[in-house]
This record gives C-alpha cells, structure tokens and sequence, in this order.
C-alpha cells in the first residue's frame, strides 16, 4: 500500500523528501527509494528496508536536485528486496515512477512488452507501466503526459503514481485512481504526498486528487489537470485544517501510547458540537439529510475490517438495543465477493480509520450499485471512503500513525454511539428518560477514561507477569465481547503472542480444552446484565487451573476475591462500558510488546492502511 511523495521547485528535495517518507512509513516499510533529477542526470537510490536504511545507504553519495520523487513500500508484486523497491526505470532509464496500487493485468502488458524488446529489472507491476508509458510515447510520438493518459486508459487496477523524466525536467506528472493523492500548492514549489502529513508543515493549501485524474505540476507556474479522457478540471484548492504537532511523537516513546493517552481528548472531540446533555440532544450535522432513510430503513449493514469491524460489532449492539432496527456486521473482504442480498432501503454504515481500505471501499461501491444509502464513519477527511459514501459524520481523533489502532476505535465508538442515540431519539424506541440519562453519560466518559490512564503503572506491573506467556484467551459477554476480539488483536499484532477472543460463555463449546496453568485469561467482568453468568465463566477457569486478570467495576469484590490480578475501570451505563474497557487492554498489549522488544508502530507484517485486497 506504500507511500509516496514528491518535491519540485527551488529547495533541495532529499530532506524534504526523507521527512515525507517517515511521515508515510505507516503505509508501508519493507523497502525505499528516491530518484533525484540534478542538471540532466537522473539518479536513483533504493534498497531494502526502512527509511532510515536508505538515509544510511545514501550518506556520502551526491543527493543534489530540486525535483525528485521517493517511496516507501509495503509489496504486492515481488519480494520485499532492493531491485523490487521503487522508484523503477523505464527502458531506456529516461524516466522513473513510483506507485502505490496494483496494476492488474500487468502479466499481458508484460507480455506484449517483452515481445517488442524490453527488459524487466523487477518482478513488480509498476515497473511494467513506465514501461508501457515510454513505449506509447515513442510508438505513438506523442508528449510525455499523453503518453501517460494513453497507458492509464489501458490499466486495469489501482494507482497513484508520480514520474519524472530526463526529457522534462521541470515537470512531475501524478495520476490516481483508486490509490489517495494530494498535491501541495507553495510558492513556487509543490509538494505531493499519498496523504498530507508530509505537506502540512510546507503548505495547508492543497489538491486531492480524483479518481482517474492527471496532474501536471509545473516547476513554475500553475497546476492543470485533465482527466484520462482528456477532459481539462479546474485544481480545487481547499486548506488543510491537520496541525504538525498533531503527527508528532510529543514528548512519549511511541506513537501508540501517545494515541492512547490522547483518548480522553479524542472521544471529547468525537462528541464536540454533537452533544448537550444540558439540552438533552444530539446533533449530527452530516447524516442530517438522511435521516428519514435510517427512519425507513429495515436494516442497518455494517462493514469494515479489522479493529473497524469490531467497532461496527459494538455498533451492531447498540443500534439493535436502542434503535430496534436489525443489524448485520460484515467483514468488507467477504460482502464485496459474497452475492449478498442488498435492498434498495438497506442503510450500510462504512467505518475505516483511514478511509482507505480497498476492501471496504469495494463493499461501498457494491452496496451502493444495488441503491442502498451509504454512511460513512471516517478518520481522515477528505479520504476515499468519506468520499465515496452519500454522507457521514467523522470521528475526529486526530491522525492515528501507530499501525495498532487505538484512539480511532474509540473515536469510532463514540460516533456510533451518538448516532444510535440520536436515531433512537428520532424513532421514538427508547423513553426521553433514558435518552437523557445516556447522553449525560456519554458526556462523563472522558473523565473516566482519563482515570484508567491513571492505572498505567499497575497494567505495566501485570504484563510484566505475562509478558513470555505464548497464548492468550479474551473473554467479553455483550457489550464486551467485541472488546475482548479488540484486546486480542492488539496483542496479537504488536507483540506476536497468539490470542483469542470469545463470547464468555462460547469457552465452553471449545476454546477451554486450552486452559491450563499457563493461560492468562483476560475477562471483562464489569457490572451489567451478565455479570453473575462471567462470574461462572471465570469460576469455570479457575476450576483448570487458567490465570485470570479481570477487567471490574471499581468496587467489585466478588471477581477480585477469584482472580489473580484485577484492573478497575469507574462505573458507567452497560452500553457505554466498551469506551472504558478498551483501555487496559491497549496498555496491556503495549506494554506486553515493549518489554519483548517489539517495533510498536510498525509492527511486522502489517501496514497502517490496507489499500489493497
Ligand atoms: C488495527 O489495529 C489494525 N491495524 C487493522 O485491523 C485496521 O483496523 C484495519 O486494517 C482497518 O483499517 P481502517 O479502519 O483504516 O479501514
Ligand atoms: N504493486 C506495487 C509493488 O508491489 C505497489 C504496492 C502498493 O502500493 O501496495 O511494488
């Protein structure tokens, strides 16, 4: 899914550059290149690795010009290694591109391609499109940028690409469809980036590309855009709202612990404008023109992935328990190849941090072929899913860089909640009495986050207890169920110990086969309706022998006098507990994944946004 990011004008680029691609290393790690363009010579510098890899690789090395292009990948086609790294030459090493996307039918172009003389370095689709695009320019004798118009008419796939040529030297050319793009208008410089954090501290006016769109960017001058129907578009200039210090570590270690420490503030800015207990309503100004379609509708269908989806899991317990309308939770990935049955009034609730999911995306367009009303619950505005949705409400927790997704579940969460209050309300399914009750509620829920943050030293105390354990058992019933499949998949994914998450009561048809003395068994046991039947499922733990560390209602006596360790979280309505109860075990698992060494932001394997299938 990689990251890329471009510079011309009249500064040095390299620095520029490098800081760019740190910004974007959540997109991608396993690679980087940049290919700089200094007084007619084009040079190209990539290797395996991070970032800092190819800094060290280029030390000492010439890295003069003032137009350059650089990446960080994450692979699709070909083996993480240096020739698979971008940028990637075309024939006759005039030109070079980088991309994220997948070209699709690479393999036949490739083919043809290779019939007609041409020789591949790489085992990626991308280099097979500088290729092409080289080849039409020459066939065909046509300019550089009709060139590329003429290939991307020919592609089938995903693309944001950026190419730089010999033969222009004072022009960058960048293309997407599918993959983001933004380009970043200084004075007499610009900047692009696959999202704006490397632009923000150089410019907040900028250009998000469409789908299908070219930008020819202009060493001096104004930017133009034509489609790939070569179809002029007038650039529309909006000013970024993202603050720099927003992207930056602030003062912690890692880029997770400062997301969790920022939830008090990032649900609070999730709830902003939306909410006055004092008047007890709910305002969500970007589903207000569909409301009646959430009145009318016979179902709500959630889709997404990952931590996304298990927000949408909680989402599906709260819309059914407080607005009556019958819920279904998909994953993206098997909705989008499913045949399934989508009515015209369905109403499909999209949630994706990033806004960039490819499956999630594919889902939306499926759904929305069949005429359903697409809502979206997005992170980052202005990205592909808030775009492609009829309308939304944003979480707004701010950019969320750490791989591990912390803060934009709970922002997500938030949202949710509001949004099923707030229909609830409309519908006339839960007494004003209630209504009021849970919107005071919801409105206490930052302050009680903030005193869970308060119990870190005592969670660093239990992972260290637990930290060389190599399996993990997650149990939640209603409410929390979805929370204990999220405290699974934080462990899982940053310090690499298998884990599981189960219904509470499901343990029994299975997963306890697997308890012995060495398990930990992390149980959200809080005060609600199924409290006294958890209390069983940890009795039936304790009895094999399992180690149990609750997650209780401050007070609790009962699950404490039973378990080996507890962590108490304040006390709130049933259906608000998920927003609390995901925070010890964010810790948790952070601290877990410290104390084994692991790369906490950039865990292996995985890349912040998912934009391929
Ligand atoms: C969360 O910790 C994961 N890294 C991952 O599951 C993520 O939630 C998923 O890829 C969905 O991403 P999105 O919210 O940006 O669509
Ligand atoms: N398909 C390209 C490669 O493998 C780009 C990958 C991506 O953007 O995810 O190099």
């Amino acid at each position: 899914m990689c990251g890329i990011v471009a510079y011309i004008g009249k500064k040095e680029a390299y620095p520029i550059l490098i800081k760019g691609l740190h910004r974007l290393e959540y997109r991608g790690y396993d690679s980087a290149g940049v290919a700089l363009l200094n007084e007619g010579k084009l040079t190209v510098y990539k290797c395996k690795g991070k970032v800092s890899e190819l800094e060290k690789f280029t030390e000492g090395k010439s890295k003069a010009g003032t137009i350059a292009i650089g990446h960080t990948r994450w692979a699709t086609h070909g083996v993480p290694n240096d020739v698979n790294a971008h940028p990637h030459y075309s024939e006759s090493k005039n030109m070079v591109i980088i991309h994220n996307g997948i070209i699709e039918n690479y393999a036949s172009i490739k083919a043809q391609l290779v019939k007609s003389g041409h020789t591949f370095l790489s085992d990626t689709d991308t280099e097979v499109l500088i290729h092409l695009i080289e080849n039409i320019q020459l066939v065909e004798n046509v300019k550089l940028g009709d060139a590329v118009r003429l290939a991307l008419n020919q592609v089938i796939g995903a693309y944001a690409i950026a190419i730089m040529s010999k033969t222009n030297p004072d022009e960058l050319i960048v293309a997407k469809k599918g993959s983001p793009l933004v380009i970043g208008i200084g004075v007499d410089e610009y900047f692009v980036a696959s999202d704006a954090t490397p632009i923000v501290e150089y410019t907040k006016n900028v250009v998000y590309l469409e789908d299908e769109e070219i930008a020819f960017i202009p060493r001096k001058g104004e930017l133009k855009i034509k489609t790939i129907k070569n179809r002029q578009k007038t650039p529309y200039i909006q000013e970024l709202e993202i603050q720099l210090e927003a992207i930056e570590k602030g003062g912690f270690p890692h880029f997770m612990l400062k997301e969790i420490y920022e939830q008090p503030r990032s649900i609070k800015d999730s709830m902003r404008g939306r909410l006055s207990a004092s008047k007890g309503a709910v305002k969500l100004g970007g589903i207000a023109e569909y409301e009646q379609k959430f009145l009318n509708a016979k179902r709500i269908i959630f889709i997404a992935c990952g931590t996304s989806w298990h927000a949408g899991l909680v989402g599906e317990y709260l819309f059914e328990d407080l607005t009556r309308i019958p819920v279904e939770v998909e994953y993206a990935s098997e909705f989008r190849y499913r045949n399934p049955i989508i009515y015209e009034d369905d109403v499909v609730i999209a949630i994706s941090q990033s806004g960039e999911t490819a499956d999630t995306l594919a889902a939306i367009e499926l759904a929305k072929s069949k005429g359903a009303t697409i809502i979206g619950i997005c992170n980052v505005v202005g990205s592909s899913i808030a775009r492609a949705t009829h309308a939304g409400s944003y979480t707004h927790a701010g950019p969320e860089i750490g791989v591990a997704s912390t803060k934009a579940f709970t922002a997500q969460v938030t949202v949710l909640t509001l949004m099923a209050l707030h229909i609830a309300n409309l519908k006339g399914t839960i007494p004003s009495s209630r209504f009021q009750q849970l919107v005071s509620e919801i409105e206490a829920i930052p302050e009680k986050v903030e005193k869970v943050l308060a119990t870190n030293d005592q969670i660093k105390y239990i992972a260290g207890i637990y930290k060389n354990a190599t399996n993990a058992l997650y149990l939640g019933r209603g409410f929390t169920f979805p929370v204990a499949l999220e405290g699974a998949l934080k462990l899982k994914e940053i310090s690499y110990i298998h884990a599981e998450g189960y219904p509470a009561a499901e343990m029994k048809h299975g997963p306890i086969a697997l308890i012995d003395e060495e398990m930990p068994v992390f149980v959200i046991a809080t005060k609600g309706a199924s409290y006294e039947k958890v209390v069983s499922n940890i009795q039936e733990v304790k009895a094999r022998k399992g180690k149990i560390i609750a997650i209780v209602t401050e007070g609790d006596e009962q699950v404490k006098e039973m378990a080996d360790y507890t962590i108490e979280i304040p006390e709130t309505d049933e259906i608000l507990v998920p927003l609390v109860s995901a925070i010890p075990l964010q810790l948790l698992s952070y601290h877990i994944a410290v104390m084994r060494g692991c790369n906490i932001d950039q865990p292996r394997n995985l890349a912040k946004s998912v934009t391929v299938e």
